[in-house]
């Protein structure tokens, strides 16, 4: 059984006419990094969104979402397993984070949300440390900005995962990255994966597609037009779209 399936989910945003996400249906699942690709402006935010229940709600979001087996109403998407069964990671590291508090306090009220009764001091040392940082009782005491941007995202990374999430949902979380220091979150990513978490990511970088995705899903004018194996859209890329994508990929790669 998949863990998550979408089915024909459609979003319009109250401003247009039109849709912004068009009958758009895949299925995720325990242990997969699904990349959703796509120009910008093609709907990858919105489908995101729309899955994390993080939309306005006077936007009309229709469809079938389906997590656990459960379905789940699209209108609100899985925002009430948000933090708990799902995290979320958005590009910007610093969005997330309140530049007031100490890093550690907020990954722990993380935890005593859903957890009150668990000790989340520990459960935060330990989602720190399993993020990348052997010093978590330090990293703990930081404001956020006494950390670089890759940390940050590592502790936007550790705040979503603290609770044992099944799925992750991330928003282009390494485009705002240099590249030494993306290739630490993405390895963070493939390191979950190995764990058995799911993985949703958006990206409009396909060097980001071919180090960590299982597969692909394509999405132009807010309808998907290709889905399939890495290797498959790779070597094989049926849409003319995405063999624009593929061979800028492949001239890039050469250098
Ligand atoms: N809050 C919003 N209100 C109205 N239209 C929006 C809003 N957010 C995005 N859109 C429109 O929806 C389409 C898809 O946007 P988005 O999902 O952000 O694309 P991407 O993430 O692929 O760049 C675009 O045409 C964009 O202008
Ligand atoms: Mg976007």
């Amino acid at each position: 059984m998949a863990l998550l399936e979408v089915k024909n989910l459609t979003v319009f945003y109250p401003s247009s006419p039109s849709p912004a996400l068009e009958g758009v249906s895949f299925q995720l699942k325990r242990g997969e990094i699904l990349c959703i690709v796509g120009e910008s402006g093609s709907g990858k935010s919105t489908l995101l969104r729309a899955i994390a229940g993080l939309l306005h709600p006077d936007c009309r979001i229709e469809g079938e979402i389906t997590f656990k087996g459960e379905k789940i109403p699209p209108q609100r998407g899985l925002e009430k397993f948000m933090g708990k069964e799902v995290g979320f990671i958005f590009q910007e590291p610093s969005a997330y984070l309140d530049p007031l508090f100490k890093v550690g306090g907020q990954i722990e009220e993380t935890c005593k949300i859903h957890f009150p009764d668990s000790n989340c001091g520990e459960k935060t040392l330990n989602s720190l440390r399993y993020c990348g940082f052997p010093n978590p009782e330090e990293v703990y005491e930081k404001y956020p900005h006494e950390l670089s941007g890759g940390q940050k995202q590592r502790v936007n990374i550790a705040d979503a995962v603290v609770n044992n999430p099944s799925l992750l949902l991330a928003d282009e979380p390494t485009s705002s990255l240099d590249v030494s220091t993306q290739k630490s979150v993405l390895e963070l990513f493939l390191k979950l994966k190995r764990d058995g978490k799911a993985v949703l990511m958006v990206t409009h970088d396909f060097g980001v597609v071919w180090e960590i995705a299982d597969r692909v899903l394509v999405i132009k004018d807010g309808k998907k037009v290709e889905e399939g194996s890495v290797f498959e859209i790779y070597e094989n890329p049926r849409h003319p779209y995405t063999r624009k994508l593929v061979e800028i990929f492949k001239k890039l790669s050469l250098f």
